[in-house]
């Protein structure tokens, strides 16, 4: 069966049909790298897809390393390889519900996630909403580019682990907290894109706190406020979503409490970033 691509938005996102994840063949897996590198986010809805295959089709993808994510065990996953992304009645919060990259504090960050639906909630609404981060990047003016091209930033696991989300590292661990370019080069493409989010980003390196504050605040609403950035994924029960984690940033919308959201979520180790 041939593949049927259907673009979300001009800037952002794909769906993609015709293809069976249990049996993607080598030439179909390079297909969707090259895909996921162009569109940021594939949709490829009613799939069949166990913890095996779903750790598979995930290392496909950036380095072929699986990301251990260090709530894996919290988040109630046996598996340390297997984040379960669930909100329900109980939830103080729902992961991922600000925008954010995932787990950005890491040297290397995560190249990819692929988030598989299990099920969803009877009111209806529970999407994700992406936003690429090239095009983030492309609408700034130039001096607002040059000025931040020179400057890094520091990413820290605290922020959205210990302060938002009240957990604390295994004993004797503290969670990651790196130091990244505010704007980095794609691995694949060589574009460069905006790389701060608020999920994780606490600082700018060597300007001072205002100038920090005032600075990230700006890119933070630029990203979040900008509907032409952004594609908004309806899911349905075995529904997998990839995203290119580099070039892109997500919202998870929790709109649907008191009922129930289960997704699990593998994730694919990529390389050290490189400024653009
Ligand atoms: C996440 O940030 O990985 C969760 C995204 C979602 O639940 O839609």
């Amino acid at each position: 069966m041939p593949l049927t691509i259907e673009n979300l938005t001009p800037v952002i996102g794909a769906e993609v049909s015709g293809i069976d994840l249990n049996t993607i063949s080598a030439d179909q897996a390079a297909i969707l790298r090259e895909l996921l590198a162009e569109r940021g986010v594939l949709v490829i809805r009613d799939q069949n897809l166990d913890h095996e295959a779903h750790k598979r089709v995930g290392s496909l993808f950036g380095t072929g390393t699986l990301h251990r994510h260090p709530l894996a065990t919290a988040s109630g996953s046996a598996d340390p390889e297997v984040l379960t992304v669930k909100a329900t009645a109980k939830s103080a919060h729902a992961a991922g519900e600000g925008w954010h990259t995932d787990v950005s504090c890491d040297p290397a960050p995560i190249s990819t996630s692929l988030l598989y639906m299990h099920q969803m909630p009877e009111s209806g609404g529970g999407d994700t909403v992406f936003a690429s981060m090239t095009e983030a990047f492309a609408l700034l003016s130039e001096p607002v580019r040059a000025l931040i091209a020179q400057l890094s930033a520091v990413h820290d696991g605290s922020l959205p682990w210990r302060e938002a989300y009240g957990r604390h590292p295994e004993a004797g661990a503290e969670f990651n907290r790196s130091v990244h370019p505010m704007v980095i080069a794609h691995p694949d493409t060589g574009k460069p894109l905006l790389w701060v989010n608020r999920g994780f980003t606490t600082r700018i390196a060597g300007v001072s706190k205002l100038e920090s504050r005032a600075l990230l605040e700006m890119l933070f609403q630029h990203i979040e406020s900008t509907p032409r950035l952004q594609c908004r994924v309806r899911w349905d029960a075995r529904t997998l979503v990839i995203w290119d984690n580099i070039a892109t940033q997500h919202h998870a919308v929790w709109d649907y409490f008191p009922y129930t959201r289960h997704a699990e979520r593998v994730s694919a180790v990529g390389g050290l970033l490189k400024a653009a």
